[in-house]
């Protein structure tokens, strides 16, 4: 994949992995790209490198452009190993005079290649370095996505480097974002906020505010994955505001997995109660919905009902597994319940109330459990729950 000029003199000189599917458990079904951009001006300035494995790609770009030893300076924005892995291997050929990063991207640098001697020059929020023409402002942005990340902002361009923020995981040939089937676009977008951001919903939502009152203004928001915002960039501040709010639509997701389809019978049972109350619902059996799709789901379904039978005295450890995650990634205002099959003991449903409170979700019901295989009158609390689950939504939305 070539280099290519994104604006005025900045160049995108990234990776495109078109093969990965598994990203640290995010389903990649399309790949993504790691961005890295160049700036030619007095100074040659890089921002950001790419994953181990991929130094060959980003080596080639650069060269497309200029020679990688004119490179005076390196621009850490994230010091996670999808933007590092090739950062020693860069240092070692451009041996850059400085390497901006924030005070916990110095940090977080040494502790991952203990290297002392690199001429590692720590900013902060509002500082500005003059490369020539251009200025570059750094903006501190905790736990977008770790404690290190920071964006980059070139004024004089309107152009800014956001990092893993504003990112989507698809591998393209186009470059951006207005180049590319929007919804799809948006679908990568959701899907990413969902699994990498969601958590940090209080963050963006700090992070937006400070943004308006620096008065900054983009032309183009360039993140690290995936495509660029060109036209009307404020469309994904907008989507990013919108999903930050967490606060959920008139959707429920049925989540459960089942041994022999009597859990099942139950989610469809808890499925028609919801359509009783007009409330869209998705049913998803963890054995074909991969969690990160499933979390995608998440973003705006305000009721998230759990099934699982009862296994040696608790849930199936998958669904462990996908209240594990979602648990992790924090979605809040949310309505929360549980159902399952059982045969001697039962205790999944408990078990799995037990998660949803340390979830912070409203537990509206004590759940229901059905044993062994129900017949059409065992099936009715289910209806009965999914009654309940959709007049609360009803009342709240
Ligand atoms: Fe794309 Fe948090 O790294």
């Amino acid at each position: 994949m070539n280099a290519l000029e994104v604006t005025n003199g900045i160049y995108w000189v990234g990776a495109i992995d078109w093969n990965i599917r598994d990203f640290h458990g995010y389903s990649t079904e399309k790949g993504t790209t790691y961005n890295a951009y160049l700036a030619l001006d007095e100074k040659t300035v890089l921002f950001d490198t790419v994953r181990h494995g991929f130094y060959r790609d980003l080596l080639h770009n650069i060269k497309r452009v200029t020679n990688p030893e004119k490179i005076d300076y390196i621009v850490v924005n994230h010091v996670e190993l999808d933007h590092t892995g090739s950062l020693p291997k860069v240092i070692e050929l451009v041996k850059p005079e400085k390497i901006f990063c924030s005070k916990m991207g110095k940090r977080n640098l040494l502790d991952h290649f203990h290297r002392e001697d690199w001429p590692l020059e720590v900013v902060k929020s509002g500082d500005e370095i003059s490369i020539g023409k251009k200025t570059i402002t750094f903006l501190e942005t905790k736990m977008l996505h770790w404690p290190d990340s920071m964006f980059s902002y070139i004024k004089e361009d309107r152009f800014l480097i956001s990092s893993d923020a504003f990112g989507q995981h698809w591998a393209t040939s186009e470059r951006f974002a207005d180049e590319v089937d929007d919804p799809e676009l948006f679908r990568h977008a959701a899907k990413y906020y969902a699994n990498i951001l969601n958590h940090f919903s209080d963050r963006v939502q700090k992070l937006i505010e400070t943004v308006t009152e620096m008065g900054l203004e983009f032309d183009m928001i360039a993140p690290d994955h995936g495509l660029i915002w060109r036209r009307n960039p404020a469309r994904v501040i907008e989507a990013y505001d919108k999903w930050s709010k967490q606060e959920p639509g008139k959707k429920a997701l049925i989540i459960y997995d089942t041994m022999w389809h009597s859990t099942e019978h139950m989610a469809k049972a808890v499925c028609s109660g919801l359509m009783q109350e007009g409330i869209p619902v998705n049913i998803l059996n963890l054995h074909h919905t991969h969690r990160s799709d499933i979390m995608t789901e998440v973003l705006d379904a305000k009721a998230l009902i759990f099934g699982s039978p009862t296994l040696n005295n608790g849930m199936l450890p998958s669904m462990a597994d996908i209240l594990t995650y979602i648990g992790g990634l924090r979605p809040a205002n949310r309505i929360g319940a549980a159902f399952g099959s059982y045969g001697w003991s039962g205790e999944a449903v408990k078990k799995i109330n037990a998660m949803l409170e340390e979830m912070k979700l409203e537990v509206v019901s004590p759940g229901v459990r059905a044993k062994y295989v129900p017949g059409h009158d065992e099936l009715r609390p289910c209806v009965e729950l999914g009654r309940q689950i959709g007049a609360a939504i009803n009342a709240a939305v």
